[in-house]
């Protein structure tokens, strides 16, 4: 049933490549990456694809410059070598943060990275859980988007009493997302006002919503610095939380993340695996959980021309 579907890696998360193939019980493809003396990129495709249903892994996780344009390459090389149909698979898309332009003469950078994403010769994109959900529409090849959601509805079922417990959204840009964790968990909802000052400089004031007494889950789309955490930390505080929990889709977990965290009164976080965490940032308090089977079934989806919302219903 799975004939002539391949699935490649680059050099970005080959565990959650190699984890998708299991699932799905075929073998990785392989290619090979170097980089010439003076530092370019080299990719050689190490099979036939001509014809075949190719599907590259390849999250934008650091050095992400070098990451994208390993991506670049790749699709490249699959398109000169007559791969039938070439799907980017992106579990994390970091650029999505580029998504407005909210100063004057900056770049609205997710745009521009959809738009090589094409040039460079996918014919359609796999990613999960967008910054906003606007950036689906800077593709102008179809997006099937995922969401761990359903990963966290059930950690979180496994995890907590939630008879006592609130979803909460960081900013007002998260509502929407806590939102939805919000309505699976059956539970009540709050948002704190959060205004961005740096990249990792972030202010927090006001808490709209009942945190008083209760067991408060912070549900965001990553972590990055650890920033908007460590001041969320002090608001729901203030605010008289009596226990805290984060879920987060991608644990970009650079800077000062892991120990921002690790210090906190956080009493646990949850993120997925598309961003690879090496096991010297895999601290006791952080749960990984690997979205790799439902990477592994829309994949088959797409492959077999079936529903991949339907997974969702
Ligand atoms: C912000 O709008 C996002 O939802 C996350 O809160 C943010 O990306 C996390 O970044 P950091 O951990 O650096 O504060």
């Amino acid at each position: 049933m799975l004939t002539d579907l391949k699935i490649f890696s680059g050099s970005a998360n080959p565990q959650l490549a190699r984890s998708i193939c299991r699932t799905l019980g075929i073998g990785i493809s392989r290619l090979e990456v170097s980089r010439f003396s003076n530092d370019n990129l080299f990719v050689k495709i190490l099979e036939n694809v001509r014809e075949k249903d190719v599907f590259i892994v390849q999250p934008f996780t650091a050095p992400v410059g070098d990451t994208i344009m390993e991506l670049f390459i790749i699709l490249d090389a699959l398109r000169s070598a007559s791969a039938r149909r070439i799907t980017a698979v992106i579990p994390y898309f970091s650029y999505a943060r580029s998504d407005k332009k909210d100063a004057p003469r900056i770049s609205i950078a997710g745009r521009l990275m959809a738009d090589l994403i094409r040039t460079a010769g996918a014919s359609r994109v796999l990613t999960m859980d967008l910054h906003s959900d606007a950036v689906h529409g800077f593709f102008s090849v179809p997006v099937d988007h995922l969401t761990a959601l359903p990963y966290f509805v059930e950690h979180f079922r496994k995890r907590l009493d939630l008879a006592n417990a609130v979803v909460v959204a960081t900013d007002a840009g998260g509502a929407k997302r806590a939102g939805r964790l919000a309505e699976r968990l059956h539970l009540p909802m709050a948002i704190i006002d959060k205004r961005r000052l740096a990249d990792t400089e972030v202010v927090q004031g006001l808490v709209v919503g009942e945190v008083k007494g209760r067991d408060a889950i912070i549900y965001e789309d990553e972590i990055s610095t650890g920033g908007t955490l460590a001041a969320s930390v002090k608001t729901l505080a203030d605010a008289g939380v009596k226990s805290l929990h984060v879920g987060a889709t991608h644990g970009v977990l650079c800077g000062l993340a892991v120990k921002r965290l690790v210090e906190s009164s956080i009493e646990s976080v949850a993120v997925t695996d598309t961003v690879r965490v090496p096991r010297e940032k895999q601290a006791g308090k952080i749960q990984i959980l690997s979205v790799a089977p439902l990477f592994a079934e829309a994949i088959r989806r797409i492959h077999t021309g079936e529903s991949v919302g339907a997974l969702f219903d």
